[in-house]
């Protein structure tokens, strides 16, 4: 893996992004804090468009699916069922010579090197890995680091009070699913979205908002039936081509064709909003990466300019979303761990399965069963027998033939400030203008959909000192702002107001002049629209502007 040239580019865009105010490194005037960043003016605009429409796609524009916005401290009960208290760490080290800490994964891989896992599950370092400080070998065994950031509830500071800033969202989604379902009227499959904080202590925070300790989540846990209920009412289970979408959902569809649906509802949306496809790519999970409770996880990558290249020269890109299929394992947890019912009654299921053929019922209820000990044996906790466990998944699996079972997953998540990166990274454009002296500029634009722009449209009045021309502008600014964020500017020669509103990534801009005013009389009440992109003009009537407007920026 060779290191990207365009980390020049990088540069670049972080110098724009704080001298636009689209992003500030927190607590700036105090020396900053490593992997914490605050969006300024731009960037929280940027923020808020993309948090809307991911909410509104996946949520209302959806029958299918109802919105969650859970509280960030939760009973640290959830994070033990989950998983996360046990096992959700990094591997770190430390380099004896310079004191230097690495995340001893990241440290190989920049090395081109592969860090061994051994079959207790511990790690170590392969031969010849440095640290890349100081390039000295000497460096400590690497030793899991939990990423969660803890704190105390209440005054006393002790084991019994700790709790933990959430590290997913999608854990609270899974300990609501029943006061969901029931408030809801939603029937399987649905999902439950939700968009908040998540905070991870991450060893070393990087590649700017990139991978940082405090972020946000766009996040769908999407609720489905398991494969042998699909079989039982439908016959048999249809999968789907893994490429291409794969059209409206059908009711026998099983998992695998549900993630591919997803995988590719992700890609439009990305694409809705300016990222194309060739910017983006794909990796499936090899099992070998797979969570032990997952089926397949696709990842939707972003080809950042510090993404690397491979020895081909070809960029793969940094994931931007991962789709997992989490089979029943989130809900099948909270149940064990809450001693609360997670499981849902199907009576479609339970007619359906009355009328099999024996042989049909029990090869399902053998699947079943094979698939529900798996779990229980691979999560069973110290003091669980075989026996409990083979009755365990013999009660489950005689629940499925009276229409009951755990609901599988799938969860498409999102991380929000990578996604915005990756926007402003997309939009970001430089041109280089000379004028008849010979003399050259560098021209900043940055190329946001105008769905995600930070603000829609700039108002300018030609001239300021003319208060006719002023009254007119702030009736048109009056007009839109109701509607969309718009940004009055007087200030300057209408070039450079042009050219600030390009840096800010504002895809058109109205002009109020003489001939608004009705000088040449055919064009009273009109004004001059300038689109961004190529700087083209042309005149569009005052009434007409707000719905023109809306069209694009919506
Ligand atoms: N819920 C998946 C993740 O946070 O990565």
């Amino acid at each position: 893996m060779a290191e990207p040239k365009e980390n020049l580019q990088m540069e670049k865009i972080v110098s724009l992004c704080k001298r636009r105010g689209f992003i500030f490194q927190s607590s700036e005037i105090y020396g900053g804090i490593n992997g914490f960043w605050d969006y300024g003016p731009l960037g929280a605009e940027l923020k808020r468009n993309v948090k809307e429409l991911w909410w509104n796609t996946m949520t209302r524009q959806r029958d299918d699916v109802a919105g969650l916005e859970a509280t960030i401290i939760m009973s640290p009960a959830i994070w033990k069922a989950s998983g996360h208290v046990d096992t959700f760490s990094d591997p770190m080290c430390d380099c004896k010579k310079c004191k230097k800490r690495h995340r001893a994964d990241q440290l190989c891989e920049d090395q081109g090197l592969t860090l061994i896992k051994n079959a207790d599950g511990k790690f170590a370092l392969p031969e010849g890995t440095k640290c890349t400080n100081c390039d000295s070998k000497e460096l400590t065994e690497p030793r899991p680091f939990n990423l969660m950031f803890k704190t105390y509830v209440g005054p006393v500071e002790s084991e019994d009070n700790v709790a933990y800033l959430r590290p997913e969202t999608a854990q609270a989604i899974f300990a609501q699913f029943k006061n969901v379902l029931e408030t809801s009227r939603q029937k399987v499959p649905f999902g439950i979205g939700q968009i908040g904080k998540a905070f991870r202590n991450e060893v070393t925070p990087r590649n700017y908002t990139f991978r940082s300790r405090e972020f946000e989540q766009m996040e769908l846990e999407f609720f489905i039936k398991p494969d042998e209920a699909i079989e039982a009412i439908h016959g048999s289970v249809v999968t789907v081509p893994e490429t291409g979408h794969p059209g409206e959902p059908q009711p026998n569809w099983g998992w695998q064709a549900w993630h591919q649906y997803w995988v590719e509802e992700r890609v439009r949306f990305y694409e809705n909003i300016g990222l194309s496809r060739e910017t983006l790519g794909f990796h499936r999970q090899t099992p070998a990466e797979l969570a032990h409770y997952a089926r397949a996880c696709t990842d939707i990558l972003f080809k950042f300019p510090f993404s690397k290249q491979d020895e081909n020269g070809n960029v793969a890109g940094d994931e931007l979303e991962g789709i997992a299929a989490r089979s029943d394992f989130d809900l099948s947890q909270h149940a064990r761990f809450s001693g609360k019912p997670m499981g849902v009654f199907d009576d479609e299921l339970r007619q359906a399965w009355a009328k099999l053929p024996k042989e049909k019922q029990d090869d399902l209820w053998r699947r079943y069963y094979e698939n529900r000990k798996n779990y229980l044996t691979k999560s069973a906790k110290p003091d669980e027998t075989a026996e409990q466990i083979q009755k365990q998944a013999t009660d489950d699996a005689n629940g499925l033939a009276k229409g009951q079972y755990i609901p599988h997953v799938i969860e498409p998540s999102a991380g929000v400030d990578r996604l915005i990166l990756a926007l402003i990274a997309n939009a970001y454009t430089e041109t280089t203008k000379t004028d008849d002296k010979g003399k050259s500029e560098t021209i900043y634009t940055m190329k946001f959909h105008p769905r995600v722009a930070p603000i829609k449209v700039g108002v300018l009045p030609l001239l300021k000192n003319k208060p006719d021309l002023v009254k007119k502008a702030l009736a048109v600014r009056d007009l839109l702002r109701p509607w969309m964020n718009v940004y009055y500017d007087d200030g300057g020669s209408i070039g450079k107001r042009y050219a600030r509103q390009d840096e800010a990534g504002t895809p058109f801009c109205v002009t109020i002049d003489f001939d608004t005013l009705g000088e040449k009389p055919e064009l009273l009440d009109t004004v001059t629209l300038r689109y961004r992109d190529d700087g083209r003009q042309e005149r569009l009537k005052i009434s007409e502007l707000r719905d023109w407007l809306l069209a694009r920026v919506r």
